[in-house]
Parts: C-alpha cells; sequence; structure tokens
C-alpha cells in the first residue's frame, strides 16, 4: 500500500468499511434522534416564542421566561391585551391603579369586587377550568403576582434532565460523526465538542438571566450552535454513511 498523504489514525474506520447492520443501527439512531429534534424545536417555540408579541422567538421571550415579564403582572397583561374589551376603560383604570397601590383587601371590596362580578365572573367564575377563577380575593391574588420567571426549583429540575440528556444525544452523535472523514482534523473535533461548552454556558445561563438579563443572548447563540453542530453532524454522517466514495488511503488502515 503507498503511503498515505494524510495521516489517519490506526484505529479509525469509515463509514464505508463498516458492516452494514452497523450503519443500519447508526441511521435508525440518527433518524429517531433527528424526529426528537425537531419536536425539540417545536416545543421551544410553543413554550417561549410569542411571550413578547412577536411571534419569532426572540431575546426578549427568553428574558421573561427566565426573569421574568417587566410589563406587569397577568391581569395587568389581560387587561391591556385580550381582556381590554371586557369593560369600561375607567374600571380598566381603577384596576391598574389597585394593583399599583400594593392591591390591598379594602379597596378590593369597596371598589374591584363590583367591577369583577359585573365584568368578568360570566367567564372567569371558575366553572371553566381552562380560565382563571377571578371570584373573590384569594382568587384574584393569583393573577397579580409579579411574573419572575421560571422558578429556581423548576430550573434544578430541568437543569440536571438537560444536562443527562444532552449529553447522551451528543455522545451519540458524535460516535457516530467520528466515522466520517472530515479534515482539518481540529474542525472535526470542534464540531464534536462544541455541544459540550453550549449546553453548559446554555443551562448556566438560564440562572445568570434571572440576575443579568443579556444573558438570554448566550441561551439563544449557545441553543443555535448546538443546533448547527447537531445538523452538520447528522448530514454529514448520513452522507457518507450511504453515498459517498471516501479517498483510497482512508479506507484498510489496519494494513498500515
Ligand atoms: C366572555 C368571556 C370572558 C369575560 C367576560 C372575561 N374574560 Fe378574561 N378570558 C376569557 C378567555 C376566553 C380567556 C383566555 C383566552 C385569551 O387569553 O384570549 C381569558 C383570559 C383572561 C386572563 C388571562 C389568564 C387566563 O385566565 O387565561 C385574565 C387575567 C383575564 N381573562 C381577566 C379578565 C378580567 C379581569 C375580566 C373582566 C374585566 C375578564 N377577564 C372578562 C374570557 C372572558
Amino acid at each position: 500500500m503507498s503511503e498515505s498523504p494524510v495521516r489517519i489514525h490506526r484505529l479509525y474506520r469509515h463509514f464505508q468499511e463498516l458492516p452494514v447492520s452497523m450503519r443500519t443501527l447508526f441511521t435508525g439512531t440518527l433518524l429517531a434522534i433527528g424526529m426528537g429534534y425537531m419536536f425539540a424545536l417545536i416545543y421551544v417555540y410553543a413554550s417561549d416564542a410569542g411571550k413578547d408579541g412577536n411571534p419569532a422567538l426572540t431575546v426578549e421571550d427568553i428574558v421573561i421566561s427566565y426573569r421574568g415579564s417587566s410589563e406587569g403582572t397577568q391581569l395587568e397583561a389581560a387587561l391591556r391585551g385580550p381582556m381590554s374589551a371586557m369593560l369600561p376603560a375607567d374600571n380598566s383604570q381603577a384596576i391598574m391603579g389597585w394593583i399599583k397601590d400594593g392591591a390591598g383587601k379594602a379597596v378590593y371590596e369597596s371598589l374591584i369586587e363590583p367591577i369583577v362580578a359585573k365584568n368578568c365572573l360570566d367567564c372567569h367564575d371558575g366553572s371553566n377550568p381552562h380560565l382563571s377563577n377571578l371570584d373573590g380575593f384569594d382568587n384574584i391574588k393569583t393573577v397579580i403576582e409579579q411574573d419572575t420567571g421560571t422558578d429556581l426549583y423548576t430550573l434544578v429540575r430541568v437543569s440536571h434532565i438537560h444536562l443527562f440528556g444532552v449529553t447522551f444525544i451528543f455522545f451519540i452523535m458524535g460516535f457516530i460523526f467520528s466515522h466520517a472523514y472530515v479534515r482539518p482534523i481540529w474542525f472535526k473535533s470542534l464540531v464534536v465538542f462544541t455541544p459540550f461548552i453550549c449546553i453548559a454556558a446554555d443551562v448556566s445561563s438560564w440562572y445568570f438571566t434571572k440576575l443579568f438579563a443579556p444573558f438570554a443572548w448566550v441561551v439563544l447563540i449557545a441553543g443555535g450552535l448546538m443546533g448547527l453542530c447537531f445538523a452538520l453532524m447528522w448530514v454529514v454522517s448520513m452522507y457518507q454513511m450511504w453515498f459517498y466514495k471516501p479517498p483510497e488511503f482512508v479506507k484498510g488502515t489496519d494494513t498500515l
């Protein structure tokens, strides 16, 4: 065998040297994992996009998810938005003013309760499980809590699920991709390694966003980079597995 123009590690095996059964296993895995990634994207859009009024996924959406909205409470948002037609403007002003002044019980009983009873309870009396119950002081309290974003307990729970889950995905992905022929080596290694940096940066930025809103950019960029690496590894692996003819010197490294 003639000297190869680039160094190939003796343990390296290109996809085309692997048995068909193994390539089939890899292909099935890529298909399922690719579908999983699609659903993850749909989920992110469904849960986060549009919170700021813009249907795309923006930095502001991420800030609202993790840090909370600066637009005030759920009730204020509803009165400014979808519920604005449900009551006269001066009544709406009265409710807004009451919230600003601390939402005390005395003012509630004298001023707010009649407005709510007249304009809101037809729908929000608790009989519809999809609408918040606005009947009574204690129920109203739940829609005038300041929105502080996802709470720490939930973040910790999602963090460990994410760190374990994403590590599995990118271990499998990187392992399959390691059989591709990609040069330069540093680039191939970078594509394999970047998702792990991204997941660490992503998860820690959820917490930092609570303290300092611009960290939402890190969440967005890390998520984007991770997706880019995923797509690259997926496409290159699939293509080289079935369609690509690697240069001769890439094969048969065990005879070197
Ligand atoms: C005709 C029925 C109806 C009336 C009357 C009504 N709402 Fe609603 N409200 C809805 C529906 C339906 C939604 C959910 C859909 C949406 O957000 O557009 C909703 C959503 C809300 C929300 C968001 C949280 C949630 O429950 O989903 C708040 C807060 C709210 N309404 C407050 C009020 C207040 C305050 C009034 C009285 C001024 C009022 N609503 C009157 C039907 C009503």
